[in-house]
């Protein structure tokens, strides 16, 4: 499986300032061929950044998805009207919802769901805080994450998945893991990822990805991982030099 750039615009940039990014995007990313691109703009820019992009190779994600089918679910955004937008994944779990807006695995698991149904793939979002971490229980909130949202989904194992582990006190912080520090994470969402489903299916399906302060200077040591199928960006995403720095270092 090819390897993935992702960028969550979160909801940054007014108009103007998005369909300028998405323009510099598709002008300055030419050239990137070694990895999967993937932006999620806001939902209301969804059309015109479709448009921009159009000829570029750079694909789109809608930042949520809505946990039900359709019909009386006011305020949601369906999988399938993604889909219809040209989406071709879904961000689900992001920390800023679990925590703002208290997105429980039971959603999560219904989101899931409703983008395999749909045929998006779902970029399902992993990750302990600091209290978490700091008294040692992170094994035990992924093995819990990763459960609840995949279990009994209807579309695996025949579908991609990509699992986002993105620790919450590294998220927007300036503080980074190693490579070598996500060697345990990486085990264990492995290791839990195959007992669900089998080793095949994380093997062949599954794209592990790292998010949380990733920056151009040290994107070469991320890219460099055998067992890293991807990066995660917030803030990186929005700066266009920054993020061509991010994907260049994959091309070299
Ligand atoms: P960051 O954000 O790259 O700004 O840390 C990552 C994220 O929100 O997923």
């Amino acid at each position: 499986m090819k390897k993935i750039l992702i960028a969550n615009w979160k909801m940054n940039l007014n108009e103007e300032q998005c369909l300028e990014l998405a323009f510099q995007l598709q002008k300055r990313f030419k050239k990137i061929s070694e990895v999967e691109v993937a932006v999620a703009p806001s939902f209301v820019y969804l059309k015109d950044v479709r448009a921009i992009l159009a000829k570029s190779k750079i694909k789109l994600a809608g930042q949520n998805v809505a946990p039900c089918v359709g019909g009386s679910c006011t305020g949601e955004i369906s999988a399938a009207m993604l889909k219809s937008q040209g989406c071709s994944f879904a961000i689900v779990g992001h920390a800023d919802r679990r925590r703002e807006l208290n997105e429980t695995d039971e959603m999560i698991n219904k989101k899931i769901n409703q983008s395999l149904n749909a045929g998006l793939t779902p970029i399902l979002c992993v990750g302990e805080t600091f209290a978490e971490k700091s008294s040692g229980s992170t094994d035990a909130v992924l093995v819990k994450q990763l459960h609840s949202a995949l279990e009994k989904v209807n579309g695996l194992p025949e579908n991609e998945v990509i699992v986002a582990y993105e620790p919450v006190w590294a998220i927007g912080t300036g503080t980074y893991l190693s490579a070598a520090e996500l060697i345990l994470p990486y085990k264990t969402i492995k290791r839990t990822i195959s007992s669900l489903y089998s080793e095949k299916f994380y093997e062949e399906k599954v794209r592990f990805v790292y998010g949380g302060s990733v920056n151009g200077m040290i994107a070469k040591d991320y890219w460099s991982l055998d067992f890293l199928q991807g990066i995660f960006v917030g803030a990186a995403g929005l700066d266009i030099e920054e993020f061509y720095n991010i994907a260049i270092e994959a091309e070299n």
